[in-house]
């Protein structure tokens, strides 16, 4: 059956057809191994492949120079040892049908020098990235010459393993490092006039068509618009599209708006939850009327029906729906189905690009399977055991992930929920208006649970004998957990919960004083709606910078609230007791580094955030009438094997418990034990 999707209309680059208009921006997962995409790298590309996605373009700035060390992870494709990797890739994509390209790049002066072989970064001017903060070198002569012909052989590699083009990363790496005012302050041929500050570019390019042919698709991913003062402006940007659109040497631009030099403004380029949706769709629509040239974008397009307006409306050829992939791999083929509505959302929380630049490697806050396909299925396979009744207690993202799991594989499941709505802490972070869009992992687990044919009880707190009552088979306890007070020599019964303040049940005070050292977004949230309020805030953190369990990018609100309400950030000093005075509250504050030293600070509210202590009564209770007294076997959860241990003959089912009714954590790991324990059952 054809389709009139405009999203689902075949697009033909050059040879090259793209069978619908969706792809995948490139994007360092940091998956890789020793530089190389290794398995997990090939299937998590294979996942979107399968889910029917047109182009993924791999990578995430493909290294094409030994001295543009590893910035997250990023492929070495200046060593030939790639070749293989690269082409197994490619072809667990292309029995697909999806076409298969890489970003490659040398970094510039974005990545450090005290890394990998220790070489010295460089840039086209000594101009410092304050991001990766690495003092570059200038480029010289024989710099250029060598890169140039790395660029060369890396788009070589790319060819002989069989991808079906490359792209350049030009915005924030050593190439636009040339064209921008703000990175190039040279005098000679590759400084000044524009024809100056594209010659790099130009060499580049001439050495790698020279290299691949003609044939080869090579594209480039361009900053347009750096939006920065005295940076590339609208007009610099669009004739410097122009110029690469008639060169005849590239097929196609993939457009950027904005600069990725700092957290602050790389959220501009990759905003995240709260910030505006497809934010430079227009402007990227403006590119491709100016160039008339084969145009891709990406930038929070998130929602199918965004995606659809973009080809519709002639702003785009190829449309990037790159976190929402990571979010669900398969959103393509609900479309052709006409699933859509079961397409797992991108609520935006950037726990995936977050976690790269932690050191970390890319997960989704809600789909713990994404970078774990061969562990963990996407599509979850029907039990051939028996139909099991299966109770789940708490509807969290955690009970409400275990519920659906174990529904998909044909249970008979039940939730219990105390409250009158599903969510737990889901729903607690949402009431911090900035990030509402958070819901969307419950709801739709919700919608999920309700296909499935799950029944959800409401306002039903359960108690042991409630659970046996339903003469479970498997019992799952994802309770979740209470707030509970840092350790403070006294005054516990004067502080109020970050809790309290989130759920709104204690408003903030005129003064407040606020103490965190769980270090997540439960402390920061509370901040931002405690300064949003009109109060007067004080934030105090014993870490040597706030909320260090958060990334740069979700830092970013929270410190744009903070600087514009005035908010005092104390960092290094501990919260030791509060006393009242009067009708104040005194809180004394010490240090973990100068025995002895204290501060005080009057205020009206002291507000804290040390995480929650598991609400495990029910498990506890539970544990002497299960079979396996609630153990689980670790070393069977990670290799395979029956997980549940039989520790009781006389227990009459299975007993575990997930998320923060273990211990404190966060949302993707309740999330992560749901589906991980819900496809053993
Ligand atoms: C984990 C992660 C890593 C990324 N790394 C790169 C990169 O190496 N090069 C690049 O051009 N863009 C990178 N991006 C940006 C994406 O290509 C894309 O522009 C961005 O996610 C916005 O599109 P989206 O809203 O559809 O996700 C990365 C994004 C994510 C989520
Ligand atoms: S972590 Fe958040 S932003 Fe990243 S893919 Fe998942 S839902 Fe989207």
């Amino acid at each position: 059956m054809t389709s009139n999707d405009p999203l689902l209309q075949p697009y033909q680059l050059k040879h090259l057809t793209l069978k619908n208009r969706v792809m995948s921006t490139s994007h360092e997962p940091a998956y890789s191994e020793d530089g190389m995409p290794k398995e997990r790298y090939r299937l998590y590309h294979a996942e979107k492949a399968k889910g029917g996605m047109a182009l993924t373009m791999t990578a995430g700035s493909a290294i094409v120079s030994r001295d543009s060390p590893a910035a997250f992870g990023n492929l070495h494709v200046y060593d030939d040892r790639i070749v293989p990797w690269l082409a197994e890739l490619a072809d667990s994509c292309h029995e697909h049908d999806c076409k298969v390209m890489i970003q490659i790049t040398h970094l510039g002066r974005r990545t450090g020098w005290n890394k990998a072989d220790w070489l010295p970064v460089l840039s086209a001017s000594p101009v410092r990235e304050p991001a990766h903060r690495a003092f570059p070198k200038t480029i010289e002569e024989w710099d250029i010459e060598r890169i140039v012909a790395d660029y060369a052989s890396a788009a070589q590699r790319c060819q002989a393993a069989g991808l079906d083009g490359i792209e350049f990363e030009s915005y924030g790496h050593l190439m636009d490092g040339f064209w921008s005012p703000l990175t190039n302050h040279r005098d000679d041929e590759f400084g000044g006039s524009l024809d100056n500050r594209l010659r790099f570019t130009d060499m580049v390019l001439d050495a790698v068509r020279a290299a691949v042919g003609d044939k080869f698709i090579v594209g480039i991913r361009m900053v347009a618009d750096e939006d920065f003062e005295n940076g590339i402006s609208k007009e610099v940007g669009v004739e410097i599209a122009r110029r690469l659109a008639s060169s005849g040497k590239v097929d196609f631009l993939n457009i950027i708006r904005g600069t990725i030099e700092t957290d602050a403004s790389l959220t501009k380029v990759i905003p995240v939850t709260g910030m505006r949706s497809s934010p430079h769709l227009d402007f990227a629509g403006e590119v491709r009327a100016a160039t008339k040239f084969p145009t891709f974008h990406a930038a929070r397009i998130s929602d199918v029906a965004t995606a659809r307006h973009a080809i519709a409306t002639g702003k785009l050829d190829m449309v990037g729906m790159t976190r929402a992939h990571i979010a669900d791999p398969h959103i393509i083929r609900k479309v052709m189905e006409g699933r859509e509505h079961e397409i797992r959302p991108c609520v935006g929380a950037t726990y995936c690009l977050d976690r790269i630049y932690e050191g970390g490697e890319a997960l989704c806050v809600h789909n713990a399977a994404t970078g774990r396909e061969a562990t963990i299925p996407h599509i979850i396979a029907k039990s051939e055991g028996p139909k099991k009744k299966v109770v789940v207690v708490g509807a969290g993202a955690g009970g409400l992930e275990a519920a659906r799991v174990a529904a998909e594989r044909g249970h008979q499941v039940t939730v219990l929920e105390a409250s009158s709505q599903a969510g737990g802490q889901v729903r607690l972070a949402t009431q911090n208006p900035r990030r509402k869009e958070l819901i969307g992992i419950i709801d739709w687990r919700l919608a999920e649970l309700d296909r499935l044919g799950v029944e959800v009880r409401y306002d039903t707190w359960a108690e042991k004998d409630d659970v046996l009552a339903l003469s479970p088979d498997v019992v799952i306890v994802a309770t979740g957990g209470m707030p509970q007070n840092s350790p403070l020599t006294e005054g516990d019964n004067l502080v109020t919960s970050s809790w309290d303040i989130m759920a709104g049940s204690v408003k903030p005070a005129e003064n407040v004083l606020l103490y965190d050292d769980n270090g997540g977004h439960q402390g920061m949230g509370a901040a931002e709606l405690i300064a949003n309020s009109g109060s007067r805030l004080e934030l105090v953190s014993p870490e040597r910078f706030f909320a260090p369990e958060m990334g740069g990018l979700n830092h970013v609100p929270y410190v744009r609230a903070f600087h514009e309400k005035g908010v005092i950030v104390t960092i290094n000093t501990r919260l030791r007791s509060v006393r009242r005075e009067g009708n104040q509250l005194v809180a004394e504050l010490a240090s973990d580094f100068a025995d002895g030293w204290r501060a005080e600070r009057r205020v009206d509210q002291v507000v804290v955030e040390h995480g929650t202590a598991p609400l495990d009564d029910l498990y506890l209770s539970l544990k002497p009438l299960s079979k396996n007294g609630g153990a689980v076997d670790y070393e069977r959860l990670v290799n395979g094997g029956d997980i549940f241990p039989a520790r009781n003959p006389e227990g009459g089912f299975v007993l575990f418990r997930i998320g923060d009714a273990v211990a404190s954590r966060n949302i993707h790991a309740a999330i992560y034990d749901g589906i991980r324990f819900g496809i053993r059952i």
